[in-house]
């Protein structure tokens, strides 16, 4: 094996010549740890304190020569330590520009694992389903620090992309997760930047990221939750169709999607096509996102591959988000009311799901997230890491921390803002995320959309009951004064929000005893409460919900012409 500066992770030799996968002995660990300390020794990274990572310009030259040794270090070191790098290059928010620099240029390609080992690999994992790879080319298409991927053939002629582990990698990884958060609390204990942006919790996070990476179950089942939705929301871009029969924890057996990566195609500078194919990329995201809840965390320019007709894949699903049902709902409740440019409701949708520590701070907290929406989210504003950050100062400073799913996903969306920035510089993010997420929200509430919609809100509207106080009469009176209609802004095609309107006026009026199916009509239209606890009366109508959910969903297909 070569000794160049892009080696791969020397010890994962090691690790791979115990057979399986067996932790790193004592022995192992503390050689490791002494490579990585060697490592930080020569290229000039010892004592940390004297590591600078202030904003002061006149030191800036010092923080670049110090950043190529992290980077030259990172890159030696191979296995977790190229990956935590890659994951930290995004993080603008918390380093100097000279340090991202830097850690942006970490080697993507490291020298790919023996063939003999990953053949070895592939035996062991997958045993006589071996044989139905007709074909398999032991020089990988890609290798990367904890994966590479080789492209083969089934017997039918299938052309597959095989993702497999680099042997021994797990190991070495627990190895060195362990070695960065115990550099982590020390540059914490010694040094003062280290502590104020917090590297313990930060590699905290990242070491669970980083395990994340190496456990293909997960990746399998993310790949399959996006591409059920893909299929059911008959989605533009696709996802690769998967094989189950031919993955297990370390290997991952899709098919190869022909194309090339964004990272390719700008190399080659064609970005012409780019653009239309990222414009429907962001346009899944956001379904993904506001729709579905489950979504593509790391839509980097490697990550969507681009077919010479122009369709995009998303590919790696190494990294996919989650939000909840009530989390989705408010996010759609905040996207309508920014779609409307109403602050005043974007500030209510916000406090829903995050109450202020102190109620009096009410009209400050109101102020600041009205200015916040103006200037950072105003058009032609972008959404950066940075953005996701002030957003979430804002709620830390009134005292209540934003849901961490919900940071999560302004993180993606950030990723994604990142690869439309660098390869499509014209896109106007927030004007096409606006257009897009209007268009998402009519067509998801279009009546007859709806008229599904209400039949599954009432059922689902189950946990909900129990965060409504006793406020259902109320919403009831709103109903019958017309004071609902408000919603119903929403509605941009006038045919649209007619048809609504008289449904909802009409099947107040023609229920009888409609008062609770309304209710759970209601609950689906306004954004939720919170307080309550689930009194008797509540119960009840949680009861009677069930039952009056189809009769709602038959009066609804009726009013609007069709027979059930
Ligand atoms: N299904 C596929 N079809 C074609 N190429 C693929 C496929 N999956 C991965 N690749 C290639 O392999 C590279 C690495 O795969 P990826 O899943 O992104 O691994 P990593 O987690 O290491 O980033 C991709 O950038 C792409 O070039
Ligand atoms: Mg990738």
């Amino acid at each position: 094996m070569s000794s160049s500066l892009f080696a791969p992770p020397r010890f994962s030799d090691l690790a791979a010549a115990a057979a399986g996968e067996k932790p790193l002995t004592w022995r192992q660990r503390r050689a490791r740890f002494r490579q990585i300390w060697g490592l930080a020794r020569r290229h000039g990274l010892l004592p940390f304190r004297k590591l600078d990572f202030s904003y002061d310009p006149a030191t800036a030259d010092l923080r670049a020569r110090q950043a190529r040794g992290l980077r030259e270090a990172l890159e030696e070191a191979g296995g977790g330590f190229i990956k935590a790098g890659q994951l930290l290059s995004t993080r603008d928010d918390i380093l100097p520009a000279e340090w991202v620099r830097e850690l942006s240029r970490l080697q993507k390609e490291v020298n790919p694992a023996p063939a003999a080992q990953i053949e070895e690999l592939l035996e062991r994992e997958l045993g006589e389903r071996r044989g139905r790879f007709a074909t398999f080319d032991v020089e990988p298409l890609a290798a990367a620090s904890i994966a590479q991927v080789h492209r083969a053939t089934l017997d039918d002629g299938t052309v597959v992309a095989v993702k497999v582990q680099r042997p021994g990698i797990r190991a070495l990884l627990d190895c060195d997760i362990d070695i960065m958060l115990r550099l982590a609390g020390w540059a914490t204990r010694r040094i003062k930047q280290a502590r104020q942006f917090g590297a313990l919790d930060i590699a905290k996070q990242y070491a669970q990221d980083l395990r994340n990476q190496a456990d293909f179950a997960r990746e399998a089942s993310n790949l399959e939750s996006l591409a059920q939705s893909a299929r059911s929301a008959r989605d533009e871009v696709r996802i690769p169709r998967f094989f189950p029969d031919l993955s297990t924890d370390r290997v991952l057996t899709m098919e190869f999607i022909d194309g090339e990566t964004i990272t390719a195609l700008r190399r080659e500078g064609q970005t012409d096509e780019i653009e239309d194919a990222l414009r429907t990329v962001l346009r899944s995201f956001l379904r993904q996102l506001v729709i579905d809840g489950v979504f593509h965390a790391d839509l980097h320019p490697g990550n969507v591959i681009i077919d010479p007709d122009g369709t995009s894949t998303l590919i790696d699903f190494g990294s996919v988000g989650r939000l909840d049902r009530d989390l989705r709902q408010t996010v759609q409740d905040l996207a309508i009311a920014f779609l409307q440019g109403d602050t005043r409701r974007v500030a209510d949708a916000a406090l829903a799901i995050m109450p202020l520590a102190n109620p009096a701070d009410e009209p400050g907290f109101r102020r600041a997230l009205a200015e916040f929406v103006t200037h950072d989210l105003g058009s032609g504003s972008r959404i950066t890491l940075r953005t996701i950050d002030n957003a979430s100062d804002l709620f830390t400073r009134y005292g209540s921390a934003l849901p961490a799913d919900l940071v999560a996903a302004g993180r993606a969306f950030a990723i994604l803002e990142g690869t439309l920035r660098t390869a499509a510089p014209t896109m106007d993010v927030i004007g096409e995320s606006r257009d897009a997420a209007q268009a998402l929200i009519l067509s998801q509430l279009r009546p007859r959309a709806l008229a599904g919609a209400i039949g599954r809100s009432a059922l689902g509207a189950f946990p909900r009951l129990r965060r409504l106080p006793d406020r259902i009469e109320t919403i009831v009176g709103d109903l019958a004064d017309g004071k609902l209609t408000v919603k119903i802004r929403l509605f941009a095609d006038d045919r649209d929000r007619r048809v609504v309107t008289g449904v909802i006026r009409r099947v107040s009026t023609v229920i009888l005893g409609g008062m609770l199916t309304v209710a759970s009509f209601v609950m689906f239209v306004l954004p939720p409460f919170e307080g309550g606890s689930l009194s008797p009366v509540a119960a009840g109508v949680a009861l009677a919900i069930g039952a009056a959910a189809s009769f709602v969903t038959a009066a609804v297909d009726a009013l609007l012409g069709r027979r059930p």
